[in-house]
């Protein structure tokens, strides 16, 4: 059971009634411009779903869906995604989206805090990764509100389709103690 309640949202896993609030994100070329996340089908979205409603936080080595759920009207505004890392669980890889017209309004913030807070907290977890496009400065500003320190850069270690080429990508990270200080 995961139920994370913020001011304005609630982190919890994916319901299938979920499936039209994220088709409207997941098919959206510009949600999926610096992943490599494919645009999902109906048919997809309703089997990943019904994949990552049966999800248990005590997986390690395996990424889980975290719904966004707005408390005001029960809206899936996005995703929060979260691996424990197979060979440290202590380390959690993280990652998110929001639907581009809910865009700009802090909920990334306010639930990467929350989650951040929880892995902290409830779940032992000493870091949070997270490995960010160099030209996605959205992504990487959620982070360093929150807190995150940019650790390194990889050089063109990420090729997207899109362009035919190679990228850079940042990784970011936030320590535990940082997070409490
Ligand atoms: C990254 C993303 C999740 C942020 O969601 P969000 O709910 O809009 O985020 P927030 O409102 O909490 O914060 C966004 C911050 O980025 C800033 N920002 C947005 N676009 C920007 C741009 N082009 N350049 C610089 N800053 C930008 C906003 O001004 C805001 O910062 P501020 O509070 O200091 O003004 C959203 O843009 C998204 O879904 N992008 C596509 C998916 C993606 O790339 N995910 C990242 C993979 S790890």
């Amino acid at each position: 059971m995961m139920h994370i309640e913020t001011p304005r949202l609630l982190l919890r896993w994916f319901r299938p009634a979920d499936v039209a609030d994220m088709l409207e994100y997941r098919t959206d070329p510009e949600v999926l411009r610096y992943q490599t996340l494919d645009p999902s089908s109906r048919e997809h979205a309703e089997e990943f779903i019904a994949e990552q409603s049966q999800n248990n936080i005590d997986k390690v080595g395996a990424w889980m869906q975290v719904a966004i759920e707005r408390r005001e009207d029960g809206k899936v505004v996005g995703d929060l995604a979260i691996c424990f890392r197979e060979e440290e669980p202590r380390i959690v890889e993280m990652g998110f989206n929001i639907n581009r017209s809910l865009q700009g309004k802090g909920y990334a913030t306010e639930a990467a805090t929350a989650i951040a807070a929880f892995l902290f907290r409830q779940r032992n977890v000493h870091k949070i990764s997270c490995l960010v496009d160099v030209r996605n400065p959205a992504s990487f500003r959620v982070l360093e509100k929150i807190g995150f320190r940019r650790e390194a850069q990889l050089r063109k270690s990420y090729f997207d389709t899109i362009d035919g080429d190679w990228f850079d990508e940042y990784i970011y990270g936030l320590l535990a103690e940082e997070f409490e200080g």
